[in-house]
Order: C-alpha cells, then sequence, then structure tokens
C-alpha cells in the first residue's frame, strides 16, 4: 500500500453520466493516526473499528511499533493495539520514516520526543519541505533537544528527549491542530499541567481521545474564537475501543462531485459532522447547495450523518478567514465548486495553505488556469470567478506536487468539466483515500489511470 517514488501515474477524468448511489468513504485520517498514538502511550489492549488504511496511518503505526507497540490487523479496518504506556516507549532502532505523512510525523515529534530516547524522523520530498520549527520550539521549550535537523527546521531531524517533559503554558502561532496535539502529547510526559493556547478553535480530537483514553483535560474559551485547553500530566491511559467516523475531509470530494455534475443524486453515509470540520458544508450551503443532513446519531463520540447531495445551482459567495480552521484541507476542493458557480468567491486569509503537502494556493491557481477558470491570488486571498455552471476543462495535466487532494479535486473537477482533466500523478491518493477511484466508479464517474 505504499505509495511510489517512482515514475509518476496519470489520471484523467472526463464528463459523462450524472453521479448516483450510495457510498461510505473510509475512516477519519486524523482520528486514525490518534488511534495508534493513543494505543501506543495506553496499557493494555485497544481496539480500532474503520481505521483509515492510507499509507499516511500505516507509516505512523509503523512508527509506534518502532516505539513498543505491538499492532495487529485483524480485518478490514480493524486493528489491535498493545500499548507499552506513558514513559515506557522503546528506542527506534530506525529511522521513523513518515512519507508524505504532515499529521503522523508532526504528532510522534511529541510524542518520541518527550521520551528519554533518541529518535529520527524523514520523509519524502514534500515532507521534507514542510517546516517544523513550529512543532520544535514548544518541545524544546519543554526540555526536548533537537540533535540535529535539515536547513530550516526540516526533516530528516534527530530528538533526544528529558526523563519528563517540564509543563509549559504555549500560545500557538498558527490555528493548528498539529501544532496543539503536538504539545499535548508531549504533556502527557510531564509532571505538571500543559497549557496550549489557541486563538482560533482548531479540530479537537486529541482533547476527545485524550478523555476517553482516561485523562484529565479542561478546556476554556479564550478571547473571541479561541480555546485554553490544560491537561493534567502523566495520567495513566488506559487502553480501549474506537470506533472511527468517515473523514469529512474524503467525502468533500464525492460531495462536490455531485453538486457540479449535471443529474447527480447521491448519498454519503456516516459523514463525521464535528463542528471543527464541517466549513466546507457551511459554505456550500451558503453558496445554494442542495445538501440534506439526514438520520443524524452518535457513532464513537461523534455525530455522523447522511448527506443527501444533489446537482445544484450555486453562486459566489465570501469565505472568512475565521472559517479556515474548520475547512482547512477543503479549499482545493472549494475552489473547484466556485468554478462553477455563478459569480465570485472570495476565499480569505489562506496563508497556511502555502505549507500543507503542497504551496496548495500555487497548486490550486495552476490547476484553475490550466481548466480555464478566471481567477486571482491578492496576498492570501483567492478569487475564484465561476461561469455559472460550465467550465471549460483540458488543458496540461495539472501538476500535484505529491498532494493527494490537488490531485482529487481536479479529477473532480474533470467529471463536469467540457474537456477531460488529467493529473499528473495519481499515487498520492492512496495516503488518504485509497478506495477514491473505485467509489467513484461506483457512482457513475469517468475516471482512467
Ligand atoms: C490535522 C490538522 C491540520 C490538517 C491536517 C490534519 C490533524 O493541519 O491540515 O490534514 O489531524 O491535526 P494543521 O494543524 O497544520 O492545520
Amino acid at each position: 500500500m505504499s505509495h511510489a517514488h517512482g515514475t509518476p501515474s496519470p489520471v484523467a477524468s472526463r464528463s459523462g453520466t450524472p453521479l448516483k448511489g450510495r457510498i461510505r468513504v473510509p475512516g477519519d485520517k486524523s482520528i486514525s493516526h490518534r488511534s495508534m498514538i493513543f494505543g501506543l502511550l495506553s496499557i493494555g489492549e485497544t481496539r480500532v473499528e474503520g481505521l483509515l488504511e492510507g499509507d499516511d496511518v500505516l507509516r505512523t503505526a509503523e512508527a509506534c511499533r518502532a516505539l513498543g507497540a505491538t499492532i495487529t490487523r485483524e480485518g478490514p479496518g480493524r486493528w489491535r493495539i498493545v500499548g507499552v504506556g506513558i514513559g515506557g516507549l522503546t528506542e527506534p532502532k530506525d529511522i521513523l520514516d513518515f512519507g508524505n505523512a504532515g499529521t503522523g510525523s508532526r504528532l510522534m515529534m511529541g510524542v518520541a520526543g518527550s521520551h528519554p530516547i533518541t529518535s529520527t524522523f524523514d520523509g519524502d520530498a514534500s515532507l521534507r519541505k514542510r517546516p517544523m520549527r513550529r512543532i520544535l520550539d514548544p518541545l524544546v521549550q519543554m526540555g526536548v533537544t533537537v540533535v540535529s535537523e535539515a536547513e530550516g527546521g526540516r526533516v530528516p531531524l534527530t530528538l533526544r528527549g528529558p526523563r519528563e517533559t517540564l509543563p509549559i503554558t504555549y500560545e500557538t502561532p498558527a490555528a493548528s491542530a498539529q501544532i496543539k496535539s503536538a504539545i499535548l502529547l508531549a504533556g502527557l510526559n510531564s509532571p505538571g499541567k500543559t497549557t496550549v493556547i489557541e486563538r482560533e478553535a482548531t479540530r479537537d480530537h486529541t482533547e476527545r481521545m485524550l478523555r476517553h483514553f482516561g485523562a484529565s483535560v479542561e478546556v476554556a474559551h479564550h478571547g473571541t474564537d479561541g480555546r485554553a485547553i490544560t491537561l493534567q500530566g502523566q495520567p495513566e491511559l488506559r487502553g480501549t475501543d474506537i470506533v472511527v467516523p468517515t473523514d469529512p475531509s474524503s467525502a468533500a470530494f464525492p460531495l462536490v462531485a455531485a453538486l457540479i455534475t449535471p443529474g447527480s443524486d447521491v448519498v454519503l453515509e456516516g459523514v463525521m459532522m464535528n463542528p471543527l470540520r464541517t466549513g466546507l458544508i457551511t459554505t456550500l450551503l451558503e453558496m445554494g447547495a442542495s445538501i440534506e443532513r439526514l438520520n443524524e446519531r452518535d457513532e464513537g463520540g461523534e455525530t455522523v450523518a447522511d448527506l443527501r447531495v444533489q446537482h445544484s445551482r450555486l453562486t459566489g459567495v465570501t469565505v472568512p478567514h475565521a472559517r479556515a480552521p474548520a475547512m482547512i484541507d477543503e479549499y482545493p476542493i472549494l475552489a473547484v465548486a466556485a468554478s462553477f458557480a455563478e459569480g465570485t468567491t472570495r476565499m480569505q486569509g489562506l496563508h497556511e495553505l502555502r505549507v500543507k503537502e503542497s504551496d496548495r494556493l500555487a497548486a490550486v491557481a495552476a490547476g484553475l488556469a490550466e481548466a480555464g477558470v478566471a481567477y486571482a491570488v491578492e496576498g492570501d486571498d483567492l478569487i475564484v470567478h465561476g461561469s455559472g455552471g460550465k467550465a471549460r476543462g483540458g488543458g496540461n495535466p495539472v501538476a500535484t506536487h505529491l498532494d493527494h487532494r490537488i490531485a482529487m479535486a481536479f479529477l473532480v473537477m474533470g467529471l463536469a468539466t467540457d474537456e477531460a482533466m488529467t493529473v499528473d500523478d495519481g499515487a498520492m491518493i492512496m495516503t488518504s483515500f485509497p478506495s477514491f477511484i473505485p467509489l467513484m466508479r461506483e457512482l457513475g464517474a469517468t475516471i482512467q489511470d
């Protein structure tokens, strides 16, 4: 299941029949990574159902094994982890290779770095470009030594942890659940209280899972949109059961595909509706999308719903910067939806998009240019001038820069453009949504790989 570093494999999509049917997208990537990590840090057995078996999560599983966990796959999406407990990690014999995975590598820096072991982190060409200072700075304050790092605080880098970390209070410099989570995970091996302050609330899966595994976490409001999260260190985490809800960031692709493909009527089953993840749905509803939330229920501590999505006439809107944390991974696919809308969509304050698996602002802009969509980048804002329901498509293959979401966004676009769209490499789709192509085909999409 590992993604290839070799020859790129282009994939093309073209318009055809309306999309119809019911599908269930795979488990949430954020919760899947954390399931492995909490399993490692617990005493006893953790059983996971619905794990996303994408390359990113499998890398995290491999790293957890290298740090002492016993991990077995018991069936599709069903995994068993026997942990070693906080303080019990063993020193890995080899480099921890995270491939394309920003979340896995950053969270695990908090985990391994907070223990008295030496661990080396590396990844693919995309991960080697991504900023790690944002993680290293707070870890150093907690007593972690950065033994070596690539230029500018990048992987490959080596950490050496203290016997116990120092409890700190830290205000994150960017709205990032990865920074918050790395600090809280490092705070688990601290004798005192660790507090993370975020000016804008970001996805709260770490906080929820800390509680689920038995830690004490207090969350207070901070300013207008922010939160202060305080963790009592050195709890005894106990292995438990986890049901991973489906990933709204993956559901976003078939969802927008149905909205832009004439005649479509699709149901996406059991999509996680955590309010810190549903910014795309809020935005699309404002644009006039027909999305019905059906059969709302609780699955594994999260609200999920079946989403019925029908082809819709969309209208351009302004998406405020304050909504970015709740839809940070969804801007590429929103830009695609905006291309088919009537009028202009302005997405404000997208600076964090520049440090994702690729510079997503630049990659989206280049893809829109290939498809003949009128757009502008003004500072950190992306402005898309919609064509009122039709778009040309065609152009040269869209450069995906080792970024799964760029690949999927432009393949979705090609389902509704006049000319077919091609992406230069579909291999990275394996990192987060391995069943993307078969599921889209099940709905009737024409995708050729
Ligand atoms: C994630 C946080 C986000 C998101 C990523 C997953 C997480 O990153 O883009 O796909 O699981 O914590 P940032 O924390 O960098 O915004």
